[in-house]
């Protein structure tokens, strides 16, 4: 049984181990005007000794590369018919009981998700991730997560649902309230406006909620959402909403591939941080999540539907937490487990399942497409 009032491993003893950052963190102190150019070799991750307001020259492709695939994959909730959704939510029997709460819920639980991912880039991240070419990454991920908080105001509104009940989730439904305090307590971990990276102890707190959003929250919690939803929309159910989930799906693959980046390069550059002990417990944040995600599948399905259950989605969270596992080069935390829905890789790939539910598809336009006369 998980104690969620546990707050964690004392936090390790502070130890020097980096040098005091040479250059201003924020990139808002003074301006060094006898400062030499930035050198490609001068950029890091955390703990900078460059000018963070300098993108060039670009140090991490695999950022800049992240940001140039998110600015193509643009999209906007509004452009999705919610006709047919509408239909069928004012319809008497064409949705069963059981599939209103699992999708009145889980809308409730991405409702305020959007808005806790979003606070913790903004507040948290940016302001210790000292590397302008992530940083970009960050300004377009924040602007995506304030497109798929949209995407549920949207939803409310066309479906004419309780927006009280639905944003309020998170702090009324138990099982709702225990994922997101989970993944706060990291991010209220690093809202000291003293905070600092710089010593091992500080620099693992800033991976622990790394870990937190980017792993957990989008990279795990997110998964079975978009599973619920693909899984009615595969059956022609709530089509329009499954069509925006697919568009956030894609986003969110971009967010946890970059977190994972960002998670690896700081490893890189600072192996001293990485130590078993630490390893330990991110495999144990992964375990504990899993087991709250399953508590969640039990409180929204609580007796399933077609093709989705409570069971199936504990095992498929097992899965996805040794595939994070793997991708962080961890142990993974569970015994080897088959994928229960092996249709979610074909929904993330977008252009090949195109009319996957027979819907358009935007294709956007980009500023030489705009005439001018
Ligand atoms: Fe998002
Ligand atoms: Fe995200």
């Amino acid at each position: 049984m998980l104690d969620w009032s546990d707050p964690g491993p004392a936090p390790l003893p502070a130890l020097e181990t980096n040098p005091a950052p040479a250059a201003d963190p924020t990139g808002l102190g003074d301006i060094d005007r006898a400062g030499g150019r930035v050198s490609v070799d001068e950029k890091r991750m955390i703990n900078c000794r460059a000018d963070v307001n300098q993108l060039l020259p670009l140090k991490y492709k695999w950022a800049w590369e992240k940001y140039l695939a998110a600015c193509n994959n643009h999209w906007m909730p509004t452009e999705v018919s919610m006709q047919a959704d509408i239909a069928l939510w004012k319809s008497r029997d064409g949705l069963t009981q059981d599939e209103r709460h699992a999708i009145k819920r889980n809308l409730g639980f991405f409702a305020a998700s959007e808005s806790l991912v979003a606070n913790n880039i903004v507040l948290a991240i940016y302001r210790h991730l000292t590397n302008p070419e992530c940083r970009q990454y960050l300004l377009r991920q924040a602007f995506e997560e304030a497109v798929h908080t949209h995407t549920f105001q949207y939803i409310v509104e066309s479906l004419g649902l309780d927006e009280g009940e639905l944003f309020n989730m998170y702090r009324e439904v138990p099982s709702i309230t225990d994922k997101a305090a989970w993944a706060l307590k990291h991010t209220q971990s690093l809202d000291d406006p003293e905070f600092r990276t710089g010593t091992q102890a500080a620099d693992q707190r800033f991976l622990r909620d790394l870990v937190a959003f980017y792993v957990v929250f989008e990279g795990m919690w997110f998964y079975t959402g978009f599973a619920q939803i693909l899984s009615l929309g595969r059956r022609n159910k709530m089509v329009g909403i499954a069509e925006q989930y697919q568009y956030i799906l894609r986003d969110e693959s971009i967010h946890l591939n970059f977190g994972i980046d960002v998670i690896n390069q700081i490893r890189a550059e600072n192996p001293d941080l990485w130590t078993t002990a630490f390893q330990d417990e991110v495999r144990g944040m992964l375990r504990d999540a899993a087991e709250l995600e399953a508590a969640y599948g039990r409180d929204t399905m609580p007796r399933g539907f077609l093709g989705l259950n409570a069971v199936l989605c504990e095992q498929y969270m097992r899965f996805i937490a040794n595939r994070r596992c793997a991708q962080l080069g961890l142990v993974p935390v569970f015994a080897e487990t088959e994928n229960p829905f092996p249709w979610m890789s074909e929904a993330m790939d977008l252009k090949k399942e195109k009319n996957f539910f027979e819907t358009r598809v935007i294709e956007y336009q980009n500023g030489g497409a705009l005439a001018w006369d």
